[in-house]
């Protein structure tokens, strides 16, 4: 993991002056992001604090985004690639194995599994759910 961060900040300064350029047609989102399941909520719901733009610095789109083939296959990130809310694609109608099958369970699989390779502490619940 360690190598992938190392490497994603590598890439982020040789890409700097590109996306920078990019950025104005392009779409890099907000800085940063509360994020809320409005499909399969937990009550009380448990709003997510997501800085956006600080995991941008270091890591690849293609770390998170994805969308889907035609067969329903994860497709892989690429410039220019629409980006779709998680839970359009992973909520409890479509289907997905366990660890996929809700807008928790895949921000836990993808958020919680970075994080604990980096460091326990980072996947204490007040990380992300703040009061
Ligand atoms: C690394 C970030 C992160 C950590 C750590 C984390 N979560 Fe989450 N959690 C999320 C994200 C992102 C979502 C999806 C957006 C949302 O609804 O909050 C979510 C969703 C949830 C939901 C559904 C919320 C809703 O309103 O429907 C519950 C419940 C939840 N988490 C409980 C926990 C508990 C309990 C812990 C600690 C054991 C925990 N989470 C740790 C990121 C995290
Ligand atoms: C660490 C994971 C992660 C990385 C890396 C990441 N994103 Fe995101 N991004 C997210 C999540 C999670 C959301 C919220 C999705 C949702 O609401 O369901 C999001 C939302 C967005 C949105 C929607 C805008 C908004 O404000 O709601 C855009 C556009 C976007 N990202 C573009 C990018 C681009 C371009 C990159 C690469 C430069 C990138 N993201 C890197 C996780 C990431
Ligand atoms: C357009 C549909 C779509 C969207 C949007 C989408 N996913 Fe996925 N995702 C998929 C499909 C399809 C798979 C493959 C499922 C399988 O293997 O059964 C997948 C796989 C995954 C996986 C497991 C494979 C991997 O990449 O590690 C995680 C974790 C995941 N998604 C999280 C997310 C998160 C978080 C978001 C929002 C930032 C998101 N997905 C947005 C369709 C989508
Ligand atoms: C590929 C790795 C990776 C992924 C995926 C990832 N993170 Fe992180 N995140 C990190 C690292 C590393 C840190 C610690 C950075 C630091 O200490 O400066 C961090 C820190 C954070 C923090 C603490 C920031 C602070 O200012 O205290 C929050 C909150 C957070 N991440 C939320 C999320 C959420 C929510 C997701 C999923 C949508 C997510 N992260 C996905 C690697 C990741």
């Amino acid at each position: 993991m360690r190598k992938t961060l190392i490497c994603g900040v590598f890439l982020a300064f040789c890409c700097a002056p590109c996306s920078l350029g990019k950025a104005t047609g392009g779409e890099r989102g907000a800085s940063e992001l509360i994020l809320e399941s409005t499909i399969d909520t937990a009550k009380p719901p448990r709003p997510a604090y997501f800085p956006h733009g600080a995991h941008q610095v270091r890591l690849e789109c293609k770390t998170c985004h994805h969308g889907k083939t035609a067969e329903g296959k994860r497709l892989s990130y690429f410039e220019g690639l629409k980006v779709e809310k998680c839970e359009s694609c992973h909520n409890s109608k479509a289907g997905m194995p366990e660890k996929l099958s809700t807008f928790k369970n895949a921000a836990h699989t993808l958020c919680q599994g970075c994080h604990r390779k980096n460091n326990s502490e980072l996947v204490k619940c007040t990380v992300c759910h703040k009061k």
